[in-house]
């Protein structure tokens, strides 16, 4: 049978079977709480939407890289000054190590703003000898350990969505405010515990960008638009599809210069008000971020969350693990992106270190034999969840560098691009996953462990991280190693 976005609605999904679903006792409350959604103004633009889609088609031609990156479970807490400037600012830096070392542009998307429902191994857990509803995120319960807190609650639907305006409200106007300011890559903080040899490489690396601004006002050249501030996108798995539809609009095509972008779809005319050329069209765009992503757990062709995401025009995520069969990602590619829009579909593999040349050249086999040219993406943290004897969830650095390593090597034999990396990581000083140049041991792991759901990598791992794999490239290409800037 051939899908045809003429079946298709924002709520077409609701037909289908689902994935994990939120039961509510509240029928009423839900519907207010989505009456509300929808009467709510979009948090992101259509233009935004298209300025990163054609962002992410230069990714996926090998013209540029994506940093994605952010927590696991964003809380509501995590809605403050600090927490928001902080992760911002490593993934600033972290984005200016990858420019340098691809030598090439590199766009920023954070998991953040939005990045709250959680998919879970099973919807109950017993605590101290009491059956409870597992956690399943801020927009659905609370965290607390009582039957009462872990009761989805509507209410919380409407409360992410303020929360995600807040976020993003304060991230906007402190970009737009020069937090960005290639100026000054200095003042966007090291961290207090950043190891002297990494902090040294990076003020070596600044130097050379402040050289190059320099060079460039002394011969005349305008510095002032384009490098004084840098987009960062916003995204999250799209797992609460109630929240996500009050948020999905029929709106306008934005143009973008010299580009046609997103009229691409056979029909797309199905979705215009009126078919006279001298109304422009419209598609469906989910408003509640740039870019969403389908989880590992929720990828079944015939389901809810497939059935959602092919109908909007956004550029999306899914997320390929070990279960994925070479066939049945052809089938989803062709599910999601009919047009085969370069682009359009971030694949992102989550094998583990030591799986992931088991699965990975398939994978790039079946889309190669296609026509399609996704990005890329590498995260190296999913697969490589560990529990320490003592009961701690955590990652080692060196399974999270080495999935990253292969991945880059796998593609590159493979004639493919490896156009970005995923991560978990916060802008806190946090004790999560282990190794990395600060040799934090399991011992450590209880310092800092503030994760609601999966271990981080913080601020120093982080950037370490950048600079290895900036470091991987540079080796590829032959260059100078990492080493010696
Ligand atoms: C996640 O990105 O937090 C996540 C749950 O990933 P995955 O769907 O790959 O397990
Ligand atoms: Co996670």
């Amino acid at each position: 049978m051939t899908l045809t976005l003429d079946d298709w609605s924002p709520r077409s999904w609701a037909s289908k079977p689902i994935k994990q679903e939120v039961v509510y006792d509240d029928p009423e409350g839900v519907q207010s709480a989505l009456e509300k959604l929808q009467k709510l103004p979009p948090l992101v633009t259509t233009q935004e939407i298209a300025n990163l889609k054609k962002s992410l088609r230069n990714v996926a031609l090998g013209k540029a890289f994506v940093l994605q990156g952010g927590d696991c479970a964003e809380l509501f807490d995590y809605c403050n000054q600090d927490m928001i400037e902080a992760k911002v600012k490593l993934l600033l830096q972290m984005s200016l190590v990858l420019i340098w070392g691809a030598n090439m542009p590199v766009v920023r998307i954070a998991r953040i703003a939005g990045q709250f429902a959680k998919p879970r191994s099973s919807p109950m857990e017993v605590i101290n000898g009491i059956e409870m509803p597992s956690f399943r995120g801020d927009n659905i319960n609370g965290f607390d350990a009582t039957p009462d807190s872990r009761r989805p609650d509507p209410s919380r639907l409407v409360s992410a969505y303020f929360h995600s305006a807040a976020t993003l409200n304060y991230l906007r106007a402190s970009l737009s405010s020069g937090l960005a300011d290639l100026h000054s890559p200095l003042d966007w903080g090291l961290g207090h515990v950043i190891t002297p040899s990494i902090k040294e490489k990076y003020e070596r690396i600044v130097t050379r960008v402040k050289d190059a601004l320099r060079f460039m006002q002394t011969v005349g050249i305008d510095t002032d638009r384009g490098v004084e501030t840098v987009d960062v996108y916003t995204s999250h798995e799209g797992l609460l599809l109630e929240y996500e539809t009050s948020l999905t609009r029929l709106l306008r095509d934005p143009t973008v210069p010299g580009e046609t972008l997103t009229p691409t779809h056979p029909l797309k005319l199905s979705h215009t008000t009126t078919t006279t050329t001298s109304s422009p069209p419209k598609s469906y765009y989910a408003t509640s971020s740039h870019f969403l992503w389908i989880g590992d757990r929720t990828r079944q062709l015939t389901g809810a969350h497939v059935e959602f995401f092919r109908g909007i025009t956004n550029p999306i995520g899914i997320k390929i693990g070990p279960s994925m069969t070479p066939e049945d990602l052809i089938t989803l590619l062709d599910t999601v992106n009919p047009t085969h829009e370069i682009g359009k579909v971030t694949l992102i593999s989550r094998y583990g270190a030591s799986k992931i040349s088991a699965h990975l050249p398939a994978h790039i086999a079946a889309v190669q034999s296609t026509r399609h040219i996704p990005v890329w993406q590498c995260d190296p943290m999913h697969g490589n969840t560990q529990t320490t004897p003592t009961g701690v969830k955590t990652r080692h650095f060196a399974d999270i560098l080495s999935e990253l390593k292969q991945a880059l090597e796998i593609h590159r034999a493979a004639g493919s691009f490896l156009g970005g990396m995923h991560l978990e990581l916060t802008g806190e000083a946090v004790t999560e996953c282990v190794g990395g140049a600060g040799g934090l041991t399991e011992e450590g792991l209880g310092e800092r462990y503030t994760t609601f759901c999966d271990p981080r990598l913080n601020e120093k791992q982080a950037l370490e991280l950048a600079f290895l794999v900036a470091g991987f490239y540079r080796e590829m290409e032959g260059e100078e190693e990492v080493n010696s800037i």
